[in-house]
């Protein structure tokens, strides 16, 4: 079976709640889309409005985190149902920001994946590497460690049903883009992965997206490539330009 391309905006720390229900009804005509997706990943305190703004259509809103406990004493963290109960289906996990200011690891992450799956939130879990990690010739080992240390113990039954972002840190809000040569190699290797770790079929069904200075212009050509499914779009999905990357063909 053909994977259905998905294409997720993170909108990172950006828009107030009344800034949200601007937006959505902007972009809301502009995303209809029966071949895509679509995801729009949200600051917490926006879940409530984009879910009741997006309600009834073909957009699904998700979360930029969420912590790996269930309730408790964890001041200023969001639980996984928390974002269920508000409605929510996706949730960004591992993103490079929240790795390099928040100090996220691998091994917290894999507990927020596990938990993301107990309460059936589909995560879409971050990976990419330096510059510096690229220039040294080491990128692909490093994607491959972040992708094993992050699903330890997490089923295949789950993760084929997981999105995967590759996200060049370089490439990130730099408006340099990986070529889809660049991106296609990481991204057939993450499968590869996959197979290695799981089995054909896993992998085979997975969704693998590409991030990292994404725009109109670019999104045909990188979404064309055989192991690209979408894309996790950062600056380009707080505006119209959005549209025009869910209906990049
Ligand atoms: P930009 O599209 O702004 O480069 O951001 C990419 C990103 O970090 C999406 O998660």
């Amino acid at each position: 079976m053909e994977r259905k391309k998905i294409v997720a905006g993170n909108w990172k720390m950006n828009m107030t709640p009344a800034k949200t229900v601007e937006l959505i009804a902007t972009l809301k005509p502009l995303v209809e889309s029966i071949d895509v997706d679509v995801v729009f990943c949200v600051p917490a305190i926006d879940i409530v409005p984009a879910i009741t703004a997006t309600r009834g259509t073909n957009i699904a809103i998700g979360a930029e985190n969420m912590y790996f406990e269930e309730s408790g004493a964890y001041t200023g963290e969001i639980s996984p149902e928390m974002l269920v109960d508000a409605g929510v289906k996706y949730v960004i996990l591992g993103h490079s920001e929240r790795r390099e200011y928040f100090h996220e690891t691998d091994e917290e992450l894999n507990k927020k994946v596990k938990k993301a799956f107990e309460h059936s939130l589909t995560p879409i879990l971050c990976c990419g590497e330096t510059l510096e990690q690229r220039e040294m010739g080491i990128t692909l080992d490093w994607i491959r460690m972040q992708i094993k240390s992050v699903l330890v113990d997490v089923p295949a039954s789950d993760v084929a049903k997981m999105v995967i972002a590759y996200e060049p840190i370089w490439a990130i809000g730099t408006g340099v883009t990986a070529t889809s040569e660049q991106a296609e190699e990481v991204c057939k290797a993450i499968r590869e992965c996959i197979a290695e770790i799981y089995d054909e079929d896993t992998a085979k069904s997975v969704r693998i997206q590409y991030g990292g200075s994404v725009n109109a212009g670019n999104a045909k050509e990188l979404f064309s490539q055989p192991n690209i499914d979408g894309g996790l779009v950062g600056g380009a999905s707080l505006k119209p330009e959005f549209g025009k990357i869910v209906n990049y063909k």
